[in-house]
This record gives structure tokens, sequence and C-alpha cells, in this order.
């Protein structure tokens, strides 16, 4: 039995707790009490609750000694911190990789009457330069893992081979797993009839984007414009450096998964972007949830700064849970993410709603302040170039969103958002090409250092971590390059931190 080290619950003390109310401390995004984290591990449901494991530090702000951390939720907002799940072994770090609910104790590792939880993860060993596959499985609903006494159950000898995502394939009753080969930039399926002997079936790559290395693949079946029959699948790789805009990043590919290959629906060498912001790696889907929800969640940091982040007792942060969906886009498939609907439970105050505005008569919307904040609105350009929304608005200091008219590109600015940004490699403006359009959707999600933008209802996504200096910078103003443009069904509330 592993044993749990340091209790790191946030307990429930009346009020904010101080802990999670430091300046740039997400108030409705997971981040761990105190540590470095990054990718999330092992999403699963069960009985009530969902188990966030995550990849993390419990000694230090930066990346190290790698271990599972666990959180759980009955909502997927408000996290209530665990012991450490997975701790680092003697001469091996607990890398990322999946959880599954083994309902049928396929694995024999628990009984009918209890069965496991098992998880299936990386064993990285630096000194051995060897990247396996090893289980480890609960009996007490996450709380305390055993590592399996035969691991590893796959071992290629490879020193880059890993992120094992396994799910269970209804159709053909076993398990499926897709995984790593990252520096070949492909991704091999293997299936079991027990989650302890796999069998390789294919490999997949290397196209798309390929300028990093492949890591933490997901393969996911998903509804298409919301037919609950009409289905197709989806792989979701993400890729370091080499993300969209530089760093890391992202893309997915549509296609068909017949038990044993994923055959893509087009072999474009065009990448698809599941986020086209620069803070959203690593994401991977629940297992197991209720009414076949497909929801997922991403680490909101790019490897290409997380190192050097202003210092917190903190370090990286969650996205908030996105539920992904399949739209019809011409002839093809596009991916669809969406906050999931609990997050409405949050807004606790409307700050302002207007139906119609004209640009002329705006800049900073009076009275309206706030760092965890849902903004939606429509933008109507009219005959103006650019129009947008300024947040985290200071007197020196804001985060832009807004549409270009005449690129027909939505537009995230984080360049201004402030001084001591300019030292990280954190400027640049990010671009989502929705094209020329007379009306566009945004919805902005604005907690602290975060800044999520949902285009058209989940059509394009864009996420950035943005650190403005001042306490003050909490306004929102409205612009347009010229008066014409107007701002229609604007509504702003405020959101409750999920760690009262
Ligand atoms: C992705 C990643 C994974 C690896 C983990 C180590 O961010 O590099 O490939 O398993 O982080 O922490």
């Amino acid at each position: 039995m592993i044993n749990a080290t340091a209790t790191n619950s946030p307990g429930k003390a009346n009020g904010l707790i101080k802990q999670y109310d430091e300046k740039y401390r997400p108030q409705f995004h997971f981040t761990a009490k105190k540590n470095w984290i990054n990718d999330p591990n092992g999403l699963v449901y069960l009985d009530g609750e969902y188990h966030l494991f995550f990849q993390h530090n419990p000694f230090g702000t930066q990346w190290g000694h790698m271990s599972w951390g666990h959180a759980v939720s009955k909502d997927m907002l408000h996290w209530t911190e665990l012991p450490v799940a997975i701790p680092e072994g003697e001469d091996d770090a607990i890398f990322s990789g999946s959880a599954v609910f083994d309902k049928d104790n396929t694995s024999g590792l628990g009984t009918l009457e209890n069965p496991p939880i098992i998880a299936i993860y990386t064993s990285n060993s630096d000194a051995k330069k060897i990247q396996t596959q090893a289980i480890a499985f609960s009996l007490d609903k996450g709380r305390t893992f055993t590592k399996y006494a035969h691991n590893p159950v796959i071992d290629l000898k490879l020193e880059h081979f890993r992120d094992p995502k396994v799910f269970w394939d209804a159709e053909r009753k076993n398990w499926v797993m897709v995984i790593a080969l990252p520096k070949e930039r492909k991704i091999s399926i293997y299936t079991s009839p027990n989650l302890i002997n796999w069998t390789h079936q294919s490999d997949f790559g290397s196209q798309g984007a390929v300028g990093g290395d492949w890591e933490c693949p997901d393969l996911v079946e998903l509804s298409i414009d919301g037919v609950s029959k009409e289905k197709a699948w989806v792989l979701l790789v993400s890729l370091n450096p080499g993300g969209i805009e530089g760093g890391s990043g992202t893309q997915y590919f549509v296609g068909d998964f017949n038990g044993k290959e994923f055959i893509p629906n087009n072999n474009s060498d065009k990448p698809l972007w599941v986020d086209y912001g620069r803070d959203n790696y690593a994401g991977v889907t629940f297992n197991n949830l209720p009414d076949d929800r497909k929801v997922f969640i991403g680490w909101m940091v790019s490897w290409a700064y997380a190192s050097s982040l202003p210092k917190t007792a903190w370090t990286g942060a969650m996205t908030v849970p996105r539920e992904l969906s399949l739209q019809k886009a011409g002839n093809s498939l596009a991916l669809v993410s969406k906050p999931i609907r609990e997050l409405e439970s949050l807004q606790v105050k409307q700050l302002f709603s207007a139906t119609n505005l004209k640009m002329k008569d705006y800049g900073f919307i009076k009275k309206v302040s706030g760092k965890e904040l849902d903004i939606s609105f429509n933008i109507i350009p009219g005959k103006s170039k650019k129009s947008w929304i300024n947040v985290l608005a200071g007197k020196k200091e804001f985060t832009q969103i807004g549409y270009d008219a005449d690129s027909g590109e939505v537009f995230l600015n984080r360049g201004t958002s402030s001084e001591s940004m300019a030292i990280l490699d954190l400027l640049g403006v990010q671009k989502a090409p929705l094209g020329k359009v007379e009306k566009v959707r945004l919805r902005i999600l604005v907690d602290r250092s975060s800044v999520e933008v949902f285009v058209n209802d989940g059509q394009f996504v864009m996420t950035d971590v943005t650190f403005p200096d001042s306490q003050k910078s909490d306004g929102v103003a409205i612009f347009s390059e010229n008066k014409d443009a107007r701002i229609t069904d604007l509504n702003i509330h405020s959101l409750a931190s999920t760690w009262r």
C-alpha cells in the first residue's frame, strides 16, 4: 500500500480561504494548494465523484519529483485536494496516464463486489533512460493506490514512449489504449481484455503538426450537431513545441475507429487545433461520465514559459472543464468546446446587461469591475475594422479580445496586459481564423490570471494566461476603430470563487 503523504485538503472555512486568495490565484480553475502541477491525469467519474489526478511536484513550485496529485469534486468546479495518490518511486517518476473504473473486475485486482479504479501511467526512469507502462489499483475510491506487483505491463525498452490513455470499448468489449511515441510523432493503439496483457494493433502518424514531441493522446467518440446517434471519432494529440503559436499546443484529427485502427477522414497536413491560444496543453477527457458526456480539461500553461511565470505558492492551473462535440463545417467535421453547463451556477451577480450598445458611447463600462467574470456578447462590426473588449483593464494595462473584420480573425492580445509580462515570452497576439462574418458571438471567462475565449458557442477557443501587475486592473471597456460597430446581448456576470 502506498502511504499518503501530507494532507493538502483546503478544508472548509467561512469566506474565501486565505491561501486561495493570492493576487494571481485562479478562483474557479483548479490549482494545487501549493506547488507545481502540469497535465491532468486519470480523469474519471465514480459514484457521484469526479476525480482529477494530475502531474504534481509535492515538494516545489517547479517541475520535478513527478507524482500523481489528486482532487475530487461533485461538480467539476469545487475541488477538494486529497493527499498525493501515487508518489514517485525509488527509481521512477510517475508520468502522465489515465484512470478507468474496472466495473467487471476484468483485471482481477478487485472483486465484483468492490471493483477497482485502475490507474495506467508511464513509469519514467531517468537513470535507466526508459519509459514503461505500469498500473496501480485502488479499492477505496481513489484514496489510496497499490502498484501492481508485476509492473511494467508494457515495456518496449524505449526512452520515449508515454502517456497511456485507456478507455472501455463497449462495442468490442475490451480496453483500448492510445499512447505516444513522441519522437516518431506517432500514436500507437493497443487493446487488452484485462488491463494487464496488451496487444499492439496499429500506429497513427506522422501527420498534421509534427514540429515537436507528440504527447498525451486521447481518442474519443463525439456526437455531431447534438444528434446523439450521429458520431465520429476524434484523436487529440498534444505536441511540444510546434503548437499553433509556438510553444505547446493540442491538435486533433477527425475520423473513424474500427477497434484496432484510427482512420482519419482526410490526410490533410493542415493541422486543426483544439485551442488557438497559447495556454491549453495535454488536455484529455473523463472516463465513465454519466449520460455519455465528453468533458475535457487541459493544463492552462505553456511549456514555453511554465518555469518562468511570476512567483506564486502554486504553479499551473487547469482550464475550465469543457464539453466536447462535433459540428458539420462544409464537408468536414470540426471540434466544438463549451464550458460545462455547471459553470453557470457560479454566476453570482449580474453586473451589467445591454441589448444594443453603440460603440460611440463606450470606453470603460462604469461601475463594472471584477477579476472573475463571465462576459458574453455579439459584435456586429458593420463598417468597423476592429472592435474589441478590454478585460483586466487598468490605466496602463489591459488584455484585448476582439474581431478584426479585415482579416476575419478573432484576436486575443495580452501584449498590453502588464508591464512585467514583457520579460516573459508572453507577448504577441493570438488569432482564430473565423472568416468574414456579419456577427460574432464571444463568451469570455476571466479569472485573475487567465482569459478563455469561446467564439460562436465553441467553434473556436483561445486560452491565455495573463498577469496584470496592478490589483486595480479590474475594469471592462469596449472599443472599435470607427463607430459603426454595435455590441448586442451583452451580459457581464461576476463568478463566485469555488474555494469558499
Ligand atoms: C506533457 C508531459 C508528458 C509527461 C509529463 C511529465 O506535458 O511532458 O509527456 O508524461 O508531461 O510531467
